[in-house]
């Protein structure tokens, strides 16, 4: 029999700044949620003032993560140590495997509309933590929509009714998913156990599960173990990301972009990059 996912516990996002002083929501890596194994951050980026994002984040370097940035609006320049140069716009899907190290440099557009979006980082197991980077660029119309029972879900990974998310080929299997979903209607997805899940609400409200509490955006859940989450909107359109992902349960030793299992990795991350030895290239050991 299926069973369905309880809430184990609810954050609110944490108001704080980032890169050259871009303001943003952090929902994982606060004090209260370090870390969701093998989620070790999610930030909600957005304003309608260019002076809250505009500096961006200059080049900077990251190791032993994937990091996925998603642009509810806007757009956003990315350049780095590997020759690649490109912009993602409203709707695009930017999955960066940063591996054995990059160099990168994230710079938003002032746009009348406003700009916002998601960065989640995903940790890389220890056999993958030197990897060659990798990207996988997605444009919005690349993204597939799947409509049913009052619910629109853009499937940027994972599976919906059969039909595959626009990103493969990640090591923690992950769903990652964005729901927009009409008031009073209710939307299920199963999930293979043992996975991590989390829905963050970020318009309107919802339940997500049957103990019947409404929660208000912006709210992140996190589900216990079972098969599935069940998500009820409540009295006026709700959308949420919901995502999940197959834990790693190792040993975590981080400081800042670099991502590691010990000390002694993260040392040598930082030792490299005062060498000039921090990105990754062919020949490296
Ligand atoms: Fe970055």
């Amino acid at each position: 029999m299926s069973e369905l996912r309880r809430v184990s516990r609810l954050y609110t996002p944490q108001p704080t700044s980032d890169g050259a002083g871009v303001k943003i929501n952090r929902i994982i890596a606060t004090r209260e949620l370090d870390y969701l194994d093998p989620f070790l951050l999610l930030d909600h980026f957005g304003s309608d003032n260019p002076n809250d994002y505009i500096a961006g984040f200059p080049m900077h370097p990251h190791r032993g993560i994937e990091t996925v940035t998603y642009m509810l609006k806007g757009s956003v320049t990315h350049r780095d140590s590997m020759g690649n140069v490109g912009t993602i716009h409203t709707g695009d899907i930017q999955w960066m495997t940063a591996g054995g190290g990059i160099m990168h440099e994230e710079m938003p557009h002032a746009s009348a509309d406003g700009m916002a979006g998601f960065q989640l980082w995903v940790n890389l197991p220890a056999k993958l933590k030197m990897t060659k980077p990798r990207y996988q660029e997605v444009a919005a119309n690349n993204i597939p929509v799947v409509e049913k029972d009052g619910a629109k879900i853009l499937v940027i990974a994972g599976e919906v009714e059969g039909v595959k998310g626009a990103v493969s080929e990640i090591y923690a299997e992950p769903s990652y998913l964005d729901v927009t979903l009409e008031a009073q209607k209710t939307f299920t997805h199963a999930i293979p156990r043992g996975h991590t899940v989390f829905a963050y609400l970020f318009a309107g409200n919802a339940t997500f599960d049957d103990s019947g509490n409404a929660i208000a955006s912006p709210m992140l859940a996190v589900f216990e173990d079972g098969d599935a989450v069940q998500i009820k909107a409540g009295d006026e359109t709700a959308r949420f990301i919901l995502v999940s992902g197959k834990p790693l349960h190792e040993s975590v030793a981080r400081y800042g972009p670099f991502v590691m299992n010990t000390r002694a990795e993260i040392e040598r991350a930082i030792l490299d990059l005062r060498h000039g030895t921090f990105v990754w290239t062919e020949d490296r050991l």
